[in-house]
């Protein structure tokens, strides 16, 4: 199971839609979208207008990755602009109430720990989550390289999800992913591969998604 998912980060914005189509028709999966609020991390990116926008672009699903600081406020607003994966960090807010209150909105419930947490103290979490996303960067920018410390939390989430629970939650990985080391990140347990810079950061969209499925 290898999902790609382009993040719309590194796209060119003042062609969003047809950035999208054309990722889309490159074969990417889903399409990640990164709600930075200035606050949460040092950098403010888009609302739940734009992504109303991308929604009308492209069929494939909307991973909405929300870095903000009380996401609680703005979930609603962001499934109602047609997020079909809604993901929250450990971070920055109560995950059991906020994912329930996801689910509720009949989107997929994302969990996302970042790279200086306890991956021990996110591990009670997941069962409210429908997949969890760990970032192999400090979230904030695209382009940044992959931190292989982090490789370990995803070994440790996929024993406790696969093994020792037996659930079906899918892995997301998130941050400095390339050809270079995407076999590292899905070796570790990555099933759905966020990229940014390594497929809008090249000229052939399909050939660089196809290098990052192979
Ligand atoms: C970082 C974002 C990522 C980012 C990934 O804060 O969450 O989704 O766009 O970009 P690359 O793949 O360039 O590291
Ligand atoms: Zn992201």
């Amino acid at each position: 199971m290898r999902l790609i998912a382009p993040s719309i980060l590194s796209a060119d914005f003042g062609r969003l839609a047809e950035e999208v189509k054309a990722v889309e028709e490159a074969g990417a999966d889903i399409i990640h979208v990164d709600v930075m609020d200035g606050h949460f991390v040092p950098n403010i990116t888009i609302g739940p207008d734009v992504v109303k926008a991308v929604r009308k672009a492209t069929a494939i699903p909307l991973d909405v990755h929300l870095m903000i600081e009380h996401p609680e406020k703005y979930i609603e607003k962001f499934a109602e602009a047609g997020a079909d994966m809604l993901s929250v960090h450990f971070e920055a807010c109560d995950l059991e109430k906020i994912l329930t209150a996801i689910r509720k909105l009949k989107c997929k419930a994302g969990a996302v720990i970042n790279p200086p947490s306890d991956v021990e103290k996110f591990l009670p979490f997941v069962e409210y989550a429908d997949f969890v996303l760990v970032m192999t960067v400090n979230p904030g920018f695209g382009g940044q390289s992959l931190i292989h410390s982090c490789l370990e939390k995803i070994r440790r989430l996929h024993k406790h999800i696969y093994e020792d629970k037996k659930w079906n939650k899918l892995i997301e990985v998130d941050g400095g992913i390339k050809v270079s080391n995407v076999k590292e990140v899905t070796s570790a347990g990555g099933q759905i591969i966020v990229a940014g810079s390594a497929i809008f950061g090249k000229k052939d969209y399909k050939k660089a998604i196809e290098e990052l499925k192979a």
